[in-house]
Order: structure tokens, then C-alpha cells, then sequence
């Protein structure tokens, strides 16, 4: 019991973790990019990318590896209707997520490069940024799916 306790705390705290750290970034690159101050976005743009490394990747392959332990130890066949849905979405999530990482390391080398040679935002940059944001939106709606899954873990089909 004690093992399955510990492993649920871990498996809530990676989720916690990586969907605050999407969240998060999401929120203050935002607020960087709207305030048109070049140092801030270069900034927010390089801790963006350094947040990913630090909580997003480890958390996102905690997430299914204390998943798949917890099902097998309280018993969930992985054919149960709301763990295959939940992993199909966090499939979804995870392939929206992988061009993001590339997406962000591109923003953040365009917005370092403007301020050490004094000039402009590269037009690239907003066309960078819509991508992220737009595939940052099915990522995140497919996690609050997975939340509400995991909580009701209803019987979508027998
Ligand atoms: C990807 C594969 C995943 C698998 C196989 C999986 C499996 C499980 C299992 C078996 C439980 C135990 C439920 C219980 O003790 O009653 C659980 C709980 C939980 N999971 Fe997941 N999970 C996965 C991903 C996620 C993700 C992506 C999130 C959120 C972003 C998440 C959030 C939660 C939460 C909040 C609970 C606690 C629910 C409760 O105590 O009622 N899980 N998960």
C-alpha cells in the first residue's frame, strides 16, 4: 500500500509539475513577448527553454512510466477505456510538444542574437511564436482531458 501511496504522490507531482511548467511558460513568455522589451524576451525566451529541460522533459516520461506501474499494481487492465483514452491524448500531447522544444530553441537563438547585435526582432520570430502557441492549445486541452480521465476514470465503453 505504502509503495502504491508513494508512487501515486510522484505520479501527481509530475503531473503537477508539467503541466504548471507548460503553463507557466506559456503565461510569462506571453506577457515578455507583449511587452515588446527586448532583454525580457531574450530572457524569458532562454528560461523557457531551460524550464523544458528541467521539469518538462523528466516529468513527461515520469508521467506514463509511475502510470503504467500504478495501473499494474492497483490492478487497471491498460485496455480499461479511460487509461487507452488517456494515453491516446497523451500521445497527442506529447507529439504537439516535440516540435515546441525546437520551436523554442529557434525563438530563443532569434531573440538572443537581436540584442547582442542591437537590432530588431526577426520577423521569424511572431511566425515562431503562433506556432507555439497554437500547438500549445490541443497539448493543453488534451492534459485537462487526462486530468478529468484520471479523477472519474469512467467507463467509456465495455
Ligand atoms: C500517460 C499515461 C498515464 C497512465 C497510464 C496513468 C495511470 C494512472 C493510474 C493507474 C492512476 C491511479 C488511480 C487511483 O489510484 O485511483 C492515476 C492517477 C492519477 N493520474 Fe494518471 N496516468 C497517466 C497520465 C497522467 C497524466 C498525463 C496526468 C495529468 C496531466 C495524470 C494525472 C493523474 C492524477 C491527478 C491522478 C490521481 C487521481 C485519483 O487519485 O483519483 N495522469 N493515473
Amino acid at each position: 500500500m505504502m509503495e502504491y501511496l508513494a508512487l501515486k504522490w510522484l505520479h501527481i507531482l509530475s503531473a503537477t509539475l508539467l503541466y504548471g511548467t507548460g503553463l507557466g511558460s506559456a503565461f510569462y513568455k506571453f506577457m515578455a513577448d507583449r511587452s515588446g522589451n527586448l532583454q525580457a524576451i531574450a530572457q524569458t525566451n532562454k528560461v523557457v527553454v531551460l524550464a523544458d529541460w528541467c521539469f518538462t522533459t523528466p516529468t513527461v516520461i515520469l508521467q506514463p512510466v509511475t502510470g503504467i506501474w500504478l495501473a499494474h499494481l492497483a490492478g487497471y487492465p491498460l485496455t480499461s477505456s479511460w487509461l487507452v483514452v488517456s494515453m491516446l491524448l497523451y500521445s497527442v500531447a506529447g507529439l504537439c510538444w516535440l516540435p515546441v522544444v525546437r520551436l523554442q530553441i529557434r525563438m530563443k537563438m532569434l531573440a538572443l542574437e537581436a540584442v547582442s547585435h542591437d537590432r530588431p526582432l526577426d520577423p521569424r520570430y511572431t511566425r515562431l511564436t503562433r506556432a507555439w502557441f497554437w500547438l500549445g492549445v490541443p497539448a493543453f486541452i488534451a492534459l485537462v482531458l487526462v486530468y478529468v480521465l484520471m479523477v472519474f476514470k469512467p467507463v467509456l465503453w465495455s
